[in-house]
């Protein structure tokens, strides 16, 4: 989950990381409010998931507060890379000496963590990366040693970090760290920290992803994520506890066991290139699928207005092929009138003839079985092709 700079700066805050105060405002009035409180001159930010505010028009100063009201009213709406604009964040404008880079991240081809450290940081570090490698330091951490003051310090050596901000540039780079790891966060970003002319050390932006698989241990960043901004079927089915991901296309699939379900995303998205289709979403319903987590998943996947034809593709292990099948038919009865879509079914697997004498017995009209994933993606692809 990638966190909103504001959030990503509370979370600095809390681990002692400097940053400047500031406040958030869903309207040019409460903006000036804010500029009004804080005292000029402000920065107007806007608040968006995206790299490149500042070049997309989104970072603006303001040396009064009716100005702050201006530049707010300015960057609220904005669309900076297909986000929109929703919020700002105003903050006590910085003077500015020096904008170096930092970060932590999750260094996955090697995998260990890595910290990128430049002097040169600011808006064009993308560039600086590209053009100028040698002035971004690279440094490998060793996930059980981490990062202490002498790690932090041969950081900062590497980066070639001012002598009279070295010390406050350890302290920092330890206390990202520190961040990085209580948070389970996958990436925390600074760019740019900042050096101001009397040598103060700040965070003036923040980029921090954090990882949801450790979120059961964060109870906390439950509240750091933006409902509104969240796609309202995913929402659903992580609510039900479904491993769902909507994609663009128009076959549902269901299948057990998320290596199962990416082969069947290729199959489809391969026998649907002749119709036009293409797969409209992840879904793993895992080892035990029972009927009521079948009924949620194809609850979930009904309720996607693409959706023309769902395929659920099954391999019986452990639970085999006849339970999986009492699950469709009595996911089926649960959803009763809501289930309008054709279903292609596969199984394979333990117990395979039992499962198909149970689906053959229903006879339920909206489902077809076919034997093979092959044969069952390009019916499909053609049933939703049909339906379009
Ligand atoms: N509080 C501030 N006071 C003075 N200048 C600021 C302040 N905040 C940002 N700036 C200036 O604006 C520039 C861009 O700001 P920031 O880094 O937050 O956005 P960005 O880099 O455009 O966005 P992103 O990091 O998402 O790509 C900074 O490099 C800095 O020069
Ligand atoms: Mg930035």
């Amino acid at each position: 989950m990638d966190l909103y700079e504001y959030q990503a700066k509370d979370l600095f805050a809390a681990h002692g990381v400097p940053v400047l105060p500031g406040d958030v405002a869903t309207n040019p009035a409460d903006a000036k409010a804010i500029a009004a409180k804080f005292g000029q001159p402000v920065v107007v930010k806007a608040q968006v998931k995206t790299g490149g505010r500042g070049k997309a028009g989104g970072v603006k100063l303001a040396s009064t507060a009716e100005e702050t009201e201006e530049k707010a009213t300015a960057i609220l709406g904005l669309d900076i890379k297909g986000h929109i604009v929703h919020r700002v964040l105003v903050t006590p404008a910085s003077d500015i000496a020096e904008e170096y880079y930092f970060s932590f991240l999750l260094d996955r081809a090697n995998r260990t963590f890595l910290a990128m450290a430049s002097v040169e940081g600011g808006m064009d570090i993308e560039e600086v990366a590209a053009t100028k490698p040698e002035a971004l330091a690279k440094i490998h951490i060793d996930a059980i040693k981490g990062v202490d003051a002498a790690k932090a310090e041969e950081i900062a050596d590497a980066a070639n970090f001012p002598a009279e901000v070295k010390d406050q540039v350890v302290d920092t780079i330890v206390k990202l760290w520190e961040t990085f790891v209580s948070e389970d966060a996958t990436l925390v970003e600074v760019n740019p920290l900042v050096r101001d002319p009397q040598d103060k050390i700040v965070a003036l932006d923040g980029k921090v992803t954090l990882d949801e698989n450790a979120g059961f241990r964060h109870p906390a960043h439950a509240e750091l994520v933006d409902k509104a901004a969240e796609n309202p079927l995913e929402a659903k089915a992580k609510e039900k506890g479904l491993n769902y991901v909507k994609l663009d296309g128009e076959v549902g699939i269901i299948g057990n066991g998320a290596g199962l379900v990416m082969s069947t995303l290729d199959v489809v998205a391969y026998a649907g290139e002749q119709y036009g289709v293409k797969p409209a979403n992840f879904l793993d319903i895992g080892g035990g699928a029972s009927a009521e987590v079948m009924a949620n998943g194809l609850d979930v996947i009904l309720g996607d207005e693409a959706v023309r034809s769902v395929f659920v593709n099954v391999f019986g292990g452990i639970t085999a092929c006849d339970a999986v099948a009492n699950g469709i038919v009595k996911a089926l009865e649960i959803l009763g009138d809501s289930a309008t879509k054709p279903l292609v079914v596969r199984l394979d697997g333990n117990n395979v003839e039992e499962g198909r004498a149970i689906l053959a017995e229903a006879n339920h009209p909206l489902v077809t079985v076919v034997d093979t994933m092959d044969n069952a993606a390009a019916k499909a692809a053609e049933l939703a092709a049909a339906g379009v």
